[in-house]
């Protein structure tokens, strides 16, 4: 029997030598005619959690944005390397097959190295000269991957001159430090952006997620050539935080595109005669098959399971190297889409990202959302509402869907499965808000909104930004936005809507008494975000009785008060005292 995985990694050997040296080495550097430099430029603007809408830099389209990322996945190789090595040597060694664009290490369970090639060429130069290892009594699977094993004959010598290795850090901030930066920020305005920039996917991180979706497209393809993996979900959409799961599409229409222009001729390929009853019993066997490759052979890919029977179905797997969590689907062109609006979304205004962040956080710390399915809320539940919030304010800061459809041109026409998902993709296109709240007052305002909304009757529809009847009797009614007659969060029961509710009210509530008697940045108290977030001070807090039964009608009686008799009126307490005996 064939070892699992094993057979599909090559190995180099640092002392494999070739002719001549192309290039000087560089460490995140462009090489002229590539799209690095541009992409680093993009990331630094989109990226970064200062950007804002008065930041009017041309921002790419979401495709563009794909389509550069994968053409430089596929000129990048991944290197499980020693966990000693001498990185100018290392980056000597590779250049040989061609200029290195950039390249960065990372670790887990191990050190490895992802390399950026100039060219494709040097790609194929490398795996020419890696041999497959020889594992004794087993058999390993001769497969040109390419993620390598990098094995020093002489490791002993070079120990002796090693540097440390930089490696880039591909996970978010412990509990504490994330506490000590809440609570030395300046403002709450600071600490939402602080808690954006420490969680945010990193540069390296997204060069990594469409690495790994560019390595199983090459599983992938054996089956289906010309196929297409392209990562969507937050992952894409600017919503992802460091550590959040790998959603993949399988996307087969490309192969499609090169059969469609040739419509005379006798002959059909057998594939596209092979009828199956359904599309969904199509998009079954396309994933099993896959999953079943994957399983068998795919580099670095463990625990694959095959969830055939989901309304979505899907194979979820490992990727051992990258350390990501990923679903893998097919047929799912709409999720895809609904990545591309809240990427418009999310760029629209940099308060956006922000508080989508706050807020998806505050649920994880209180356990409102979960990794595990089932009738909680999800991320990108909470980030429809989010979004539904920002269109309800005065001046809106978010357009809605609608109106984005009506700035739509012939080329943005875009009909899914009958659903029509037309909206404009030019984000230059869309006019920034007048609207200049703080994210102090939004996050609040969120708070109170959701603590208040008349979840019983009403549906959050970003479409046209407005309450509508529930259709339905779910308690949660989140109207998906392309396939309308679908509630995105049907799932959630009647429970976990009121512990969001009673969360809600109880964050705006402290929000509000902060406001009145915030501590120094120097006295180390958690404040403002701290407040709500970490777990430790939800503890500290005597919350044992009050999570079994939260006050949420005294809350909101209060919240009421405070509204009606004005905030310096009000006849609340302290705010930070109020905080350990209330919550
Ligand atoms: P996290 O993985 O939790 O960080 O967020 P995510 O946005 O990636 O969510 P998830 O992995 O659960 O789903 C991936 C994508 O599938 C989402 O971004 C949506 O585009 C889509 N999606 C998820 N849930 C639903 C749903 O209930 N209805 C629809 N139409 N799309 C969904
Ligand atoms: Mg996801």
């Amino acid at each position: 029997m064939a070892a699992r995985g094993v057979g599909l990694l090559t190995r180099l050997s640092l002392s494999a030598q070739r002719s001549q040296v192309q290039c000087p080495l560089r460490r995140l550097l462009s090489c002229p005619g590539t799209v690095a430099a541009d992409l680093r430029r993009e990331e630094q603007s989109s990226g970064s959690a200062e950007t804002g809408s008065e930041d009017r830099t041309p921002k790419k389209r979401f495709s563009e944005v794909q389509n550069e990322r994968r053409e430089q996945a596929q000129r990048t190789v991944l290197i499980h390397c020693p966990n000693k090595i001498d990185e100018k040597k290392f980056l000597k060694f590779l250049s040989q097959h061609g200029p290195i664009n950039s390249h960065f290490f990372y670790e887990s369970f191990g050190l490895y190295a992802v390399v950026e090639f100039c060219q494709k060429e040097s790609v194929t130069s490398l795996q020419n000269i890696t041999r497959t290892p020889s594992l004794g009594p087993e058999a390993a699977i001769p497969f040109k991957s390419r993620y390598f094993n990098l094995k020093l004959r002489n490791s002993s010598n070079q120990t002796s001159e090693l540097s440390s290795i930089q490696c880039s850090n591909q996970s978010s901030p412990s509990s504490k430090k994330l506490y000590q930066l809440l609570c030395c920020a300046e403002s709450v305005d600071d600490q939402l952006n602080t808690l954006l920039r420490e969680f945010q996917l990193t540069e390296e991180n997204t060069r990594l997620r469409y690495l790994t979706c560019s390595l199983i497209e090459d599983v992938a393809a054996a089956y289906f050539p010309d196929c297409a993996v392209r990562p969507f979900g937050s992952s894409v959409n600017s919503f992802g935080k460091l550590g959040c799961d790998l959603d993949m599409f399988l996307d087969l229409d490309e192969i499609g595109k090169f059969t469609a222009q040739k419509t005379s001729g006798n002959f059909l390929m057998e594939f596209q005669v092979k009828n199956v009853p359904s599309e969904r019993v199509a998009t079954q066997k396309i994933l099993s098959v896959i999953g079943e490759c994957l399983d068998q052979f795919g580099p670095g890919c463990v625990g694959v399971q095959k969830i055939l029977n989901a309304r979505c179905p899907l194979v979820r797997f490992s990727h051992q190297a990258s350390g990501f969590q990923c679903d893998l689907t097919t047929n799912n062109r709409i999720a895809l889409k609904s990545s591309e609006l809240l990427y418009m979304y999310g760029a629209l205004d940099s308060r956006v990202r922000a508080l989508a962040f706050s807020v998806r956080c505050w649920a994880r710390a209180h356990s409102l959302t979960s990794s595990i399915p089932g009738a909680w809320i999800t991320n990108f539940s909470l980030t429809v509402m989010v979004i539904f919030f920002l269109q309800r304010r005065s001046p809106p800061i978010l357009p809605t869907l609608d109106y984005l459809k009506t700035l739509a041109d012939a080329e943005d026409k875009c009909i899914i499965e009958g659903y029509n998902c037309t909206f404009v993709r030019d984000l230059n296109r869309i006019k920034p808000s007048g609207n200049t709240e703080t994210l102090e007052l939004l996050l609040k305002e969120f708070f109170e909104y959701f603590g208040n909304f008349a979840f019983n009757k009403n549906s959050i529809n970003i479409r046209q930004g407005k309450e509508q009847n529930k259709p339905e009797s779910s308690p949660l009614h989140i109207q998906n936005p392309f396939e309308t007659s679908l509630n995105v969060s049907k799932n959630v029961s009647q429970s976990q809507l009121q512990k969001f509710v009673d969360l809600a009210r109880e964050s705006a509530w402290i929000l509000h008494q902060e406001g009145k008697d915030r501590p120094s940045p120097s006295s180390n108290q958690p404040w403002g975000l701290a407040a709500l977030l970490l777990p430790s001070v939800a503890n500290n807090v005597s919350l044992s009785k009050k999570k079994k039964k939260p006050a949420s009608e005294r809350i909101k009686n209060l919240l009421d008060s405070i509204k009606s008799s004005g905030a310096e009126n009000s006849t609340a307490t302290n705010g930070r005292r109020a905080i350990s005996t209330q919550a």
